[in-house]
């Protein structure tokens, strides 16, 4: 008997439904975009980097583009405000939690143990009315982080932190699923 596969067409995964890349002008996030196109979705890109948010929006005939800081909790919600309809999917990638050393200042160690779990914070409650019952908002994690070493005391609060964070959202904005991506870099 031939094990040879044999092709199948499908329906593009996403036909129809919007996703919002926060910030898709590079890496995970723009790679995660193409594959959104690829399967039939409307795309709206953001980024802080205006040119670079426009090469990768024309690269991909995305839908919208805006350019803000995705720290800056009061863009952030006047962005998914401004959305003129419901979308599908959010996929967060902006953002990490800075490796920093034990002597920086306590204003900047405050910053650096809250930015990224804030910003998760700030989409959840800004994206929760935009988003319709069967969609998902999808953050981006890691690994590297969880197991002590020295130097890494912030960061790795920060990233044993996120699963925890991650969860209680998913409850809280159930239909909608919220996941935590914890990718692990190849080369540490
Ligand atoms: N790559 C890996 O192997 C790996 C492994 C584990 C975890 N991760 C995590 O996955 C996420 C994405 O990684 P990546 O490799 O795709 O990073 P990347 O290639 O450096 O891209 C990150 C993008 O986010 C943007 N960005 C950063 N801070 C932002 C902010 N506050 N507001 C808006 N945009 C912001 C950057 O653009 P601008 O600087 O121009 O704004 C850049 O386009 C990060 O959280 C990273 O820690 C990556």
């Amino acid at each position: 008997m031939s094990t040879a596969a044999i092709p199948t067409q499908r329906e593009p995964e996403l036909l129809g439904q919007t996703v919002v890349v926060i910030d898709g002008s590079a890496g995970i996030g723009l790679e995660t975009a193409r594959r959104a196109r690829a399967e039939g979705a409307r795309v709206i890109l953001t980024g802080r980097n205006r040119d670079r948010l426009d090469q990768a929006a024309c690269e991909i005939s995305a839908e919208g583009t805006a350019a803000f800081d995705a720290n800056d909790a009061t863009q952030l919600k006047s962005f998914f405000q401004d959305l003129p309809d419901l979308i599908d999917h959010v996929m967060v990638t902006a953002g990490a939690p800075h490796r920093s050393p034990l002597e920086i200042p306590p204003e900047e160690a405050r910053h650096d143990l809250t930015d990224h779990l804030l910003l998760a914070l700030n989409v959840a409650r800004s994206a929760a009315g935009k988003v319709g019952s069967a969609g998902s908002l999808i953050f981006m994690g890691g690994t590297g982080a969880r197991r002590p070493k020295p130097g890494l005391a912030i960061v790795s609060t920060v990233t044993v932190a996120f699963p925890a964070l991650i969860a209680n959202l998913a409850l809280e904005l159930a239909p909608i699923r919220v996941n935590l991506i914890a990718a692990r870099r190849l080369h540490q």
